[in-house]
Formats: structure tokens, C-alpha cells, sequence
């Protein structure tokens, strides 16, 4: 019976996948946008009484479809609050490497154990209980891929979660 549910399991996440591949590309209508701009109305998206946001961030553009690129740092942010449980800071942070801007958001909220971390970009995985679908990074790794770009997450139980979305700079000539 695990075995079968295993082998559902693969088969289910390679038709999501399929599914978000075949929405990819087409739709997105990238243009040079401010990168700093993105983030702050995110951040706004998200804005409740007990989270604080500490931002330091660098004024690049990037060449983006604006509204997926706010939802990937939109769903990251709300990951953050959810590890907090809705209390505490956040700290977007952004810096210059290379071509790339690499802008990292870290919570100081529950962590990810290590199963945790190696699936939470999969498809339905998640480990909260009720409302949460466990969609919100695999559909952020895949618009950050879609812009060039790359995401990886560092974590520690109990202590905290940063994650790294990585970016292409847009250079204006
Ligand atoms: N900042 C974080 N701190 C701790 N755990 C996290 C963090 N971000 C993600 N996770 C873990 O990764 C899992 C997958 O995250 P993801 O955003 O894909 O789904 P979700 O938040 O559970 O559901 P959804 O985003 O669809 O509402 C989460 O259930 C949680 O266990
Ligand atoms: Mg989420």
C-alpha cells in the first residue's frame, strides 16, 4: 500500500508540474521594473499588526513580469509570518553579485527540519494543517526560474528560515 501511494504521489507532482510548465512562458509580460518597488508591495500585501519588517535594500531593476515577481516574494513573506505565527521580525535584505541581485528574506521563526527541507518546493507538500495547499514555493521556484533566476532556502529548527531568490540584473543601454 506505501509503495503504490508513493508511486501516486511521483505521478501526481509530474502532472502539476506539466500543468505549471504548460501556464509558463506564455502568459508573462516582462518589462524593466524596479526590484525595490516589488518587494515594498509585497511587504504590504502581507502587513499585519505584529510582524515588523527591517529592509535594507539595494535599487536595481530587474526585467520581470511585475505581478509574478511580487507573488514570489509575496508567498515567501507569508511563509515567513506563518513560522512566526504572526509575531515578530522580518529581514529583507538585498546585495549586488556579479549580474544578479540576490535579495534574502529571513524570519526567526520555527525552522524547517531536515525532510522538511528537502521537499518543501514539491508540490502539495506542506506541513500545516487545514488551509494551506503547500503550493506557495513551488510556484515561486518556478516564476523565479522562469526570470533566470534561482531560489534555495537555508534553515535551523527552532531558530530560523532564510531564504535566497537570486536575480538577473537588467541592464539599461
Ligand atoms: N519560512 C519558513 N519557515 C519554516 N518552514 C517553512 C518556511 N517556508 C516554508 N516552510 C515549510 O515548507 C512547506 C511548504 O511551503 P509552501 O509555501 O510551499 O506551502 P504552504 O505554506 O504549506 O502552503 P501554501 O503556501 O500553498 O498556502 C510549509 O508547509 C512549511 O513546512
Ligand atoms: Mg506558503
Amino acid at each position: 500500500m506505501l509503495d503504490l501511494l508513493a508511486t501516486e504521489v511521483v505521478t501526481l507532482n509530474n502532472r502539476i508540474t506539466e500543468v505549471l510548465d504548460m501556464t509558463r512562458v506564455k502568459q508573462l509580460k516582462k518589462e524593466p521594473c524596479d526590484l525595490q518597488n516589488l518587494i515594498t508591495k509585497a511587504m504590504e500585501e502581507n502587513k499585519i499588526d505584529g510582524i515588523n519588517f527591517e529592509q535594507n535594500l539595494v535599487s536595481v531593476k530587474v526585467y520581470a513580469d511585475s505581478e509574478r515577481m511580487k507573488q514570489v516574494f509575496s508567498n515567501v513573506i507569508k511563509n515567513a509570518k506563518d513560522a512566526m505565527k504572526n509575531n515578530g521580525t522580518i529581514t529583507i535584505t538585498s546585495e549586488i553579485e556579479d549580474q544578479y541581485v540576490i535579495t534574502t528574506i529571513s524570519d526567526c521563526g520555527q525552522g524547517m527540519n531536515a525532510e522538511t527541507l528537502e521537499n518543501c518546493f514539491d508540490p502539495m507538500f506542506s506541513t500545516k494543517l487545514a488551509k494551506a495547499i503547500g503550493m506557495g514555493l513551488t510556484v515561486a521556484q518556478q516564476i523565479t526560474e522562469m526570470h533566470n533566476g534561482k531560489i534555495d532556502i537555508s534553515s535551523e529548527e527552532q531558530k530560523g528560515t532564510s531564504v535566497r531568490i537570486k536575480l538577473p540584473i537588467y541592464k539599461e543601454d
